[in-house]
This record gives C-alpha cells, structure tokens and sequence, in this order.
C-alpha cells in the first residue's frame, strides 16, 4: 500500500504517467468495483499532476452524463450528450483534446480558471460508454497525443 500521494510534475509526461500507474495498479491489484477505481484513478492523476479538475462524468439513461466521482472544485452536476467537450466525448466515444477552451464552441465553463482540457471515453467490456473521464488544466495546451494514448490505456481498466 502506497503511503503518500505522488506528485510527478518534476518528471517528463511519460515517467509521470508511468509512476502513478504503477501506484494505481499497487493500490486497485483485484478490485473491480468502478466507483472504488474512478475514486482512485481521479485521485491519484489529480494529485499526481496536480490539474484542476480530474474525474469522471458517468453515463445515466441513453444520452446523459452526472457527476461521478472527481476531485477539484465544484462543477456541473449534469452534462447531455454532445453538450460541452464531455458531452462530445461521449457522443463520439472518441477522445476530445481542447488546447484552448475558449475556441471550442460549447464549451462548458465550470470554473473559469479553467484554460485546456482532455475527455476520454470509458467503454466497459461489453463496449458500452460508462462514463468518460475529464482533465481541466488552468494552463492552455496541456494535453497532447501523449496523454490521449497514456489516458486511454488508463480507461481500459473498466473494460476488464
Ligand atoms: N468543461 C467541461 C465541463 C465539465 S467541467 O469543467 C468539470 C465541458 O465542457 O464538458
């Protein structure tokens, strides 16, 4: 069991994601329970590169999303598909990357430091959309390639 939360922001992108993942397989090794791994995940990416808001909108019904487990401030409780980047993510079940939120029509404003922004879909082993997984970061540009590849690979946990 891991005693302190790693923050990885001293590291490159890659040795980050590598060193909390290997915290995050240590701590969730046979659990299968997602609200337990959302928890988790949110709050070891969070801490770890300490963005504003690290989470999860989960899917409930056909075309809605709620606020699932997360940390950070408070956001929006409830996002329709094809609403704002979540909803986007969620519509396409493609990963949205937002370099600057403010040229991405529809974006949702949940707190206004918020500047870039990653979405990634959550499919569970049946391919069904569960949730989709959202980085806000106070700086622009923040995610690239890098992290869509590192995030997704992340969000497969759930399709075990
Ligand atoms: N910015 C998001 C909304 C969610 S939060 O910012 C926590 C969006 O446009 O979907």
């Amino acid at each position: 069991m891991a005693e302190t939360q790693l923050d990885v922001r001293g590291l490159g992108k890659a040795e980050g994601y590598h060193t909390l993942r290997a915290q995050f397989d240590a701590l969730c090794e046979g659990v299968s329970d997602p609200i337990a791994l959302m928890s988790t995940m949110a709050c070891v990416l969070h801490f770890g590169f300490g963005y504003l808001w690290t989470g999860f909108y989960r899917r409930v019904g056909e075309s809605r999303l709620m606020v699932g487990p997360f940390q950070g401030t408070i956001g929006c409780l409830e996002i329709e598909f094809g609403k704002g980047v979540c909803g986007t993510g969620a519509a396409t079940r493609q990963t949205v990357i937002v370099p600057d939120v403010n040229t991405f029509a529809g974006h949702i404003a949940c707190d206004s430091r918020s500047r870039s922004e990653i979405v990634v879909p959550v499919l569970d082993r049946g391919g069904e959309l569960i949730a989709v997984f959202d980085i806000d970061s106070e700086f622009i540009g923040s995610f690239d390639e890098e992290d869509k590849r590192q995030l997704e690979s992340w969000m497969e946990w759930f399709a075990r």
